[in-house]
């Protein structure tokens, strides 16, 4: 699904160069559940915003499903982080003022899908992350975190993507709340998603299959755990 090959990213300002990915390869195949782990400032979330093809990188080949990322137009990319990729970050990113359902449905608002079928659909994301239906009609804001990320995740699932890709989706919960949270990751996976999963924690880490071990920018160790 994934394979990257020798990927630089440099980050260019005025009068500041950093270079915050050095030559990393790494292959993801369909159905793995990853984690990228590493300390802060190691790179995790440049190599996700790569590999979510909201950023390109400076040199190195990124292949998607066999297709060179830096090769594809503008639409062509649109309708890969629309269709094949869901995003999780740790701010949930919801709209306070809408309902969960209404926050769960908004992507498809403009795909011509009809209320009655985006309701459908997204009740059946919202029932998958095992948010109480009890609080498909509440307003987001009148969540609890682990509520508002389980809503998250939902939205991220509206388009039945193949790759899930989560920068520390449990960073702003508690241990308990986070466990939650990651059985409903495993279970995604279990049910066919490819999970990539940022972490700076070693306990929310072993929870993936594999761990890619990210130290200053380099793959420092590639490690499988089941
Ligand atoms: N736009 C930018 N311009 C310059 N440097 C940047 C930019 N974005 C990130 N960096 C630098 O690149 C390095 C990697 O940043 P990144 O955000 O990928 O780290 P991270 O591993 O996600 O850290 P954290 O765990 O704190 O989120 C850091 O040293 C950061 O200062
Ligand atoms: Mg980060």
């Amino acid at each position: 699904m994934i394979e990257i090959s020798d990927i630089t990213k440099l980050y260019k300002n005025e009068n500041v160069e950093f270079l915050a990915l050095k030559n990393v390869s790494f292959k993801i195949n369909d159905g793995e559940f990853v984690a990228i782990m590493g300390p802060s400032g190691s790179g995790k979330s440049t190599l996700m915003h790569i590999l979510g093809a909201l950023d390109t990188p400076t040199s190195g080949r990124y292949l998607l499903d066999g297709q060179d990322v830096a090769l594809l137009t503008e639409d062509e990319l649109a309708d890969i982080r629309k269709n094949k990729i869901g995003f999780v970050f740790q701010s949930f990113n919801l709209l306070p003022r809408a309902s969960v359902i209404r926050n769960v449905y908004l992507p498809l608002v403009y795909s011509g899908v009809s209320k009655e079928e985006r309701v459908r659909i997204a009740e059946e994301k919202l029932s998958a992350t095992g948010l109480p239906e009890t609080h498909f009609h509440h307003l987001s804001n009148q969540l609890s975190g682990g509520q508002m990320q389980r809503v998250a995740i939902a939205r991220a699932l509206i388009n039945n993507p193949s790759l899930i890709l989560a920068d520390e989706p449990t960073g702003n919960l508690d241990t308990k709340t986070g466990d939650l949270i990651l059985e409903t990751f495993k279970k995604l996976n279990d049910a066919g998603h490819t999970i990539v999963l940022i972490t700076h924690e070693p306990e929310v880490a072993r929870h993936a299959k594999r761990i890619i071990h990210i130290r200053d920018g380099s793959i420092l160790k590639d490690e499988i755990l089941r």
